[in-house]
């Protein structure tokens, strides 16, 4: 967990009349972000119309969403700077310090998510980690089941399906929140925090010039990806 203060970029820079675009987002963490949108999107949607075909699609996509999230977990150990949970996870003082920064006078600012943010993320995290695992144990009495419902007893699966069912509707709370937290800083804040996932840059302040810092290597990704998508194969062909 970071230290309370440190975390918030003081130093000044000398003024140079230009703008500067510091490193933000690494391509692998866009990526992650953006396939989890689609797929997350997919998934409810099968999940709730429900029928043969589409329990198919939700299966897959839920096989997927496990995927991502266990290469996020890892590249989150691993990954750049700003991805890494050491970056954004921080202790109830930051968290405190910040909300009161956002009501008063003086904002704190933060080159990637703010304490606040930190903490959805890892909720978004754990909540969809949740569902995906669920999922493999969940049934519908009817037509589908997860590939490890087999491996346990009806009351089991039945109680499992139940949280994969009240686990959507926190993560649709969540979903909520994080959308609503979005355009609140583009409509009352005027920051546009929706750019920097899509170019994976950010227009420098005094405060946050000196926080360019580089990549991590997009090949590691992408052998976690891969680790990720194997163990998650493996698991479901069981
Ligand atoms: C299914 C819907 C969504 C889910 C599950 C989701 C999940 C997440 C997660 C897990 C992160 C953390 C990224 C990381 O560090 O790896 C994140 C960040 C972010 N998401 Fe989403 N997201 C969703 C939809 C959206 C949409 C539709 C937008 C834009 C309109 C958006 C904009 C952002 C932005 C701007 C950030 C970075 C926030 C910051 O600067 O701290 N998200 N999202
Ligand atoms: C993060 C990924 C997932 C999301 C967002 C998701 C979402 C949903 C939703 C919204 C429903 C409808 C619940 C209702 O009836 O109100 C559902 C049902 C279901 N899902 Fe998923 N799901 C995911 C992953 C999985 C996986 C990986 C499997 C199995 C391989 C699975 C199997 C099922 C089954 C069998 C049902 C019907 C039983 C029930 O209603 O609980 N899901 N899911």
């Amino acid at each position: 967990m970071c230290d309370t203060t440190a975390e918030v970029i003081t130093e000044p820079v000398a003024a140079t009349g230009r703008s500067r675009w510091i490193r933000v987002w690494d391509p692998p963490t866009r990526l992650f972000h953006w396939s989890l949108v689609l797929l997350v999107t997919l998934s409810v949607y099968t999940g709730n119309v429900g029928g043969l075909r589409e329990m198919d699609l939700h299966k897959l996509s839920g096989y997927s969403i496990l995927a991502l999230v266990l290469f996020r977990l890892v590249w989150g150990l691993i990954g750049s700077r700003r991805s890494r949970f050491a970056d954004f996870i921080h202790g109830p003082r930051a968290v405190i310090a910040y909300v009161r920064s956002l009501v008063g006078a003086t904002h704190q600012n933060f080159v990637g998510h703010n304490p606040l943010g930190g903490w959805s993320v890892v909720a978004m995290l754990m909540s969809l980690l949740l569902q995906a695992t669920t999922g493999l144990f969940a049934r519908d009495d009817i037509l589908t089941e997860g590939p490890l419902t087999k491996y346990v007893s009806k009351q089991t699966s039945g109680t499992i399906s139940a949280i994969h069912e009240l686990n959507a509707s926190v993560l649709y709370v969540l979903i909520a929140i994080h959308l609503a937290a979005v355009l609140g800083y583009l409509l009352l804040r005027n920051e546009n925090l929706i750019r920097p996932m899509l170019t994976g840059r950010k227009q420098a302040t005094p405060e946050t010039a000196t926080a360019d810092l580089p990549y991590a290597r997009s090949w590691i990704a992408a052998a976690v990806l891969m680790a990720a998508g194997g163990i998650v194969w493996w698991v479901v062909t069981r």
